[in-house]
């Protein structure tokens, strides 16, 4: 991605000349969802003309770096394919310490609470709580995975990210949480999360965009990890369909399993096929650190895993915090080619998606490596971590249904 924000800024310039200079998104709260007249552009000028978050590694977490307020504050937030709110420790009453500055609404100008009469309370994908006494729209989630909860406002604010030439671009009246109460379990210290669901109130949804990709890479040295607004490129990799739901998740509409080494995981077919109001399905979730399998899926997955090791590797017991299920010494490690290929096929193409050995496998720094996948919850979704989607580009097609992956190294 890196290198086609640099080519031929000249002929950039030129078409901006001719139609853009700033085109300023207005977020469109009021209407249920995107805009139909929107576009795809694939054409690489104009995909310079759109919103983009530069991303970056905070430990294990990657952040999206934007500015909320005006004047803009610069700020955080794990983006978040499975969340339909954007929220931020914001006003606070009850915060946790954050890295970087707190977002204050009294220092900015364009702050705007939303009351509990208005639509735009009553059309919310979050719990609200509206008991009478407090007028102001409220909400209240917590996030199992990075162990933090928030509990505030809902009000309208600027969002500030730039376009692919670094000038800024602004989106206005931005719904978001102003998160005043929160908690931080695991102490991962970030500002927020940045829903980037396909519901109206995320990010995408209050967008005029159709469209949108991402790339985390493993190494900050290899390239830039960014979220694009409004761009997605289809670059013949792996493509597949999504199966578009009420509660707006990115689930794969044709899994057809793991394969280990070629060999099929003996996964019952409800895992990973999704059907409306049904528990099963696998979906794409950055907000997940790792991904998480149905545990029907998990064990089938270990004890495949473990078929193709080498006998005289044996097993070890996490000593970590993690509570990773199948570990290894790393003496092990990078002497042979010994791990098996892992990957996740899909029904309707030949493409399949591998997870290399940096992606599957992870250091426990205790002299152990683990396979880098969590035991989800019984009778829940699956869900492809970020870990996992390391140094891919994902490119998501909302509207078409459709997501790509595309490796960069
Ligand atoms: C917020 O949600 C949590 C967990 O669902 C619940 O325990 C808590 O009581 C709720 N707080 C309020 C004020 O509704
Ligand atoms: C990242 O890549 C650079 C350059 O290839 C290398 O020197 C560095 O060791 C890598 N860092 C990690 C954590 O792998
Ligand atoms: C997103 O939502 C829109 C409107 O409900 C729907 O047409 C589209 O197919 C959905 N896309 C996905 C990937 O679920």
């Amino acid at each position: 991605m890196a290198s086609s924000l640099v080519f031929s800024v000249s002929r950039v310039i030129l078409v901006c000349v001719a139609f853009c200079l700033p085109l300023p998104l207005q977020g469109t709260p009021e209407s249920p969802f995107h805009n139909p007249n929107a576009k795809t552009f694939s054409s690489p000028e104009d995909d310079l003309l759109y919103p983009l978050s530069p991303v970056v590694q905070m430990g294990k977490h990657y952040l999206m770096k934007f500015g909320i307020g005006t004047p803009p504050l610069e700020t955080f937030a794990i983006p978040d394919t499975a969340s339909n709110l954007i929220w931020l420790q914001c006003g606070c009453t009850n915060c946790y310490t954050q890295t970087s500055p707190t977002f204050d609404p009294k220092k900015s100008s364009t702050y705007e609470s939303i009351k509990c009469s208005s639509d735009n309370c009553k059309n919310t994908a979050y719990s609200t709580n509206c008991n009478g006494l407090d007028p102001d729209c409220s909400y209240n989630l917590s996030f199992q995975d990075i162990g933090t909860s928030s509990r505030g406002h809902i009000a309208m604010e600027t969002l500030m990210f730039q376009d692919g030439l670094n000038r800024k671009y602004p989106m206005f009246k931005m719904i978001f949480g102003c998160g005043q109460d929160n908690k931080d379990t695991f102490g991962v210290k970030v500002p927020g999360i940045m829903g980037l669901s396909n519901h109206s109130s995320s990010l995408i949804g209050q967008s005029s965009f159709i469209d949108f990709s991402y790339i985390f890479f493993s190494n900050a040295s290899i390239g830039r990890s960014e979220v694009r607004i409004g761009f997605s490129p289809i670059t013949g990799h792996l493509t597949t369909a999504l199966a578009p739901n009420s509660k707006g998740l990115y689930i794969f509409k044709d899994v057809d399993g793991i394969y280990v080494e070629g060999e099929k995981v003996d996964i019952p077919e409800s895992v990973f096929g999704y059907v409306e109001g049904g528990s099963g399905g696998l979906i794409i979730d950055t907000g997940a650190t790792f991904t998480e399998l149905n545990p029907l899926a998990f064990d089938a997955l270990i004890r495949k895993v473990k078929d193709f090791m080498p006998t005289d590797m044996v097993e070890k017991r996490d000593v970590s915090g993690e509570k990773w299920e199948l570990c290894y010494d790393n003496k092990y490690r990078g002497t042979t080619d010994i791990l098996p290929e892992i990957e996740f096929r899909f029904r309707g193409t030949e493409a399949t998606f591998p997870l290399k050995d940096k992606n599957a496998w992870i250091d426990n720094n205790l002299g152990q490596f683990c396979l880098a996948i969590k035991r989800g919850v019984k009778d829940g979704l699956s869900r492809l971590g970020m870990f996992q989607q390391r140094d891919i580009n994902v490119g998501m097609q909302v509207m078409q249904a459709r997501v790509s992956f595309n490796y960069q190294i």
